[in-house]
């Protein structure tokens, strides 16, 4: 396919950037990064397209603003309940087994998916024997995933998708109310260590028996992709989850038959080789 001069800009802004700051965004896929990296572009104060490899490398603050805008951070509890029904069915019972147990959330944005996990390991009495490890790229969305802190606007969807992800008790059990916030119950936070870490660069996370990473890897090109399994598949115990809800599949990972499927439909696996 041909390249026009557009998308030779972006390749030399990334290479810079990499060269630069040690941050890999060149396996991204293509088309979602260049929308961003031109909304980014015509922000108030921000340099263009062409200028912008020229002040990214002098700016550290300018590379944090790019960071924190080149990544998408949507998310919400218990989001796609359907997911969260599958993992009670057909992971939890598997996880009695281990005396000490470690969950990693990789690419957590704001952290509302890992507070969702703990309320179920919670229910399930396994919480105090979990330890959780939720890490993003983005040092925003982790400072705030830290306060564990909401909106309360999000409550009655959060709620609703609670009762639909099999919750039986009330969601209001986990937080208390601040004026228009609502902040996660401490017990919920003192298992969870929120920690930087970059699916491009940095290394394992050693002997996980869950390894949840859901709307992450539809950023990456096939390449990146493959090779963040390849790190997902290190950092899991033999019989340990690889949980990567409905948007992924491990369909063209070079170790897929590792893996057994779990779930189809909501792409959970199991090592078992
Ligand atoms: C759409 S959010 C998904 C949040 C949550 N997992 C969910 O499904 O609701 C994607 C997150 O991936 C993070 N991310 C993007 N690239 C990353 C990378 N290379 N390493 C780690 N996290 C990354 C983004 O910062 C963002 O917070």
């Amino acid at each position: 396919m041909d390249t026009t001069e557009e998308d030779d800009d972006i390749k030399d802004l990334l290479e810079v950037i990499y060269a630069k700051w040690g941050y890999d965004f060149r396996g991204y896929s293509a088309a979602s990064m260049k929308r961003r990296l031109y909304y980014f572009v015509r922000q108030k104060g921000t340099p263009s397209m062409k200028e912008l490899p020229h002040y990214i490398v002098r700016d550290k603050a300018l590379f944090s603003r790019f960071i924190e805008e080149i990544t998408t951070n949507v998310t919400e509890m218990f989001r796609d309940p359907g997911f969260y029904r599958s993992v009670r069915a057909n992971v939890i019972n598997h996880l009695y087994s281990y005396p000490h147990l470690k969950v990693w959330h990789a690419g957590c944005a704001t952290g509302e998916e890992a507070y969702s996990m703990n309320i179920i390991l919670e229910e399930e009495k396994l919480k105090d024997r979990s330890m959780m490890y939720a890490t993003d790229i983005n040092r925003l969305v982790l400072s705030k995933a830290k306060k564990g802190i909401y909106p309360v606007q999000c409550l009655r969807e959060y709620e609703k998708n609670y009762i639909d992800s099999g919750g039986s008790h009330d969601l209001s059990l986990y937080y208390c109310k601040a004026y228009d916030h609502f902040i996660m119950n401490n017990n919920l936070m003192n298992n969870i260590v929120f920690t930087e870490h970059d699916l491009a660069t940095d290394y394992v996370f050693g002997e996980m028996q869950m390894v949840m990473c859901r709307n992450v890897l539809i950023y990456f090109n096939r390449d990146l992709q493959n090779k963040v399994f390849k790190l997902f598949h290190e950092s899991l115990d033999l019989g340990g989850f690889l949980c990567l809800g409905a948007k992924e599949t491990l369909d063209f990972y070079e170790g897929r038959d590792h893996f057994k499927v779990v779930d189809d439909a909501y792409k959970i696996y199991q090592l078992v080789k």
